[in-house]
């Protein structure tokens, strides 16, 4: 079996993998437009061909925004029936990408809710996420996937005891995720903050959100009557359209359901400008936002599992 990285000559064998699984994956639709996009580049994606037939056994597609310099996030995992043993396949497919890489993305797979019970979803999750481990993606986070639908809950009234502003200074931006971040519940930001220093962590969130397809302009600094900070909200959109972006709360000032503020924003930001599906993410341990969206009458859709790498060990 032969490891390489994709060329775009491999375009047609690529299209033609198929993942007949309960599990999301790179469909040809996805590809086609992601590779247009700058989202996939063939050397992103990386597969296992016999070397007599030059047959495709196994595919790893890896995502990232258009002008990021590596791969950000494993997006699709295949690996052939036909090849034998699944499992040390994509391992050593995910082993040799990450030393091309000198780096090792995490892993990012979307599931159904419920997947534990339903046989087809555990297993195509078993022996990726199996593959995954051997490849050094030791961590592991559930994250619940919520949506708000248009019809189905409300336009929340503006809030009465918080103003909006924005602010075109990034480093206002910087200086409250810093804050925000503090005593955080979020374990990408916890993780983080195991190897970075907090400003230099404030700065990168705030380069990944410029970076998404939501516009700048919408981004929001939340303050009390009496002028003190109380968080930030940050309406914006991925390739799949409109998200809530990140919305948190300074440290001093949680408890009182100011996060319910936060999210009635963003909700009805969208929803003023005709967004009729807003979707979001947050970790199963994050407990008062997740607490938050159900009371914003938000649904839990889907699950998205990341399997990642441990910062200390990398
Ligand atoms: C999640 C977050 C926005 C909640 O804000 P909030 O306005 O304090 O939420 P609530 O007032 O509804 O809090 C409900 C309860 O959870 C507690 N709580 C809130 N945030 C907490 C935290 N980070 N750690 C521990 N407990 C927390 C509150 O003290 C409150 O407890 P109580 O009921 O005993 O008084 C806030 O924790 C935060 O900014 N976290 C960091 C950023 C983040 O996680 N954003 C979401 C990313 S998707």
């Amino acid at each position: 079996m032969r490891f390489r990285p994709a060329v775009e000559g491999d375009l047609d064998r690529l299209l033609g993998c198929v993942v007949d699984e309960s599990i999301s994956w790179s469909h040809p639709d996805r590809l086609l437009s992601y590779l247009e996009s700058g989202n996939y580049r063939f050397d992103h994606i990386w597969l296992a061909e016999d070397e007599e037939s030059g047959e495709i056994l196994a595919r790893a597609v890896w995502w990232s925004f258009p002008d990021s310099t590596g791969p950000l996030a494993l997006d699709c995992l295949h690996v052939h029936p036909s090849a034998g043993d699944r499992v040390s396949v994509a391992a050593e497919l995910l082993r040799r990408a990450h030393a091309g890489y000198g780096q090792a993305p995490a892993y990012h797979v979307f599931v159904p809710n419920g997947w534990r019970d339903d046989p087809r979803a555990g297993a195509a999750v078993a022996w990726r996420w199996a593959a995954a481990g051997r490849a050094g993606l030791t961590e592991e986070l559930e994250r619940l996937r919520y949506a708000w639908t248009e019809g189905d809950a409300p336009v929340p009234e503006p809030s009465e005891r918080l103003v909006f502003r924005g602010d075109d200074d990034d480093e206002a931006f910087v200086s409250a995720f810093r804050r925000v971040a503090e005593g955080t519940l979020d374990f990408h930001t916890r993780q983080a903050l195991a190897t970075m220093d907090p400003v230099a962590q404030a700065r990168e969130d705030v380069r990944d959100y410029r970076s998404m397809p939501g516009e700048r302009a919408w981004w929001r600094l939340a303050y009390d009557k009496g002028g003190a900070l109380v968080g930030v909200a940050l309406p914006s959109a991925n390739n799949g359209g409109p998200v809530v972006g990140y919305l948190g709360v300074v440290p001093e000032q949680r408890g009182h359901g100011y996060v319910d503020d936060l999210l009635a924003e963003i909700t009805r930001f969208h929803a003023g400008r005709g967004v009729r599906r807003i979707v979001a993410d947050t970790d199963a341990g994050n407990v008062p936002m997740a607490r938050a969206f159900e009371r914003a009458g938000y649904r839990n859709f889907a699950v998205r599992l990341v399997l990642s790498a441990n910062p200390v060990n990398t």
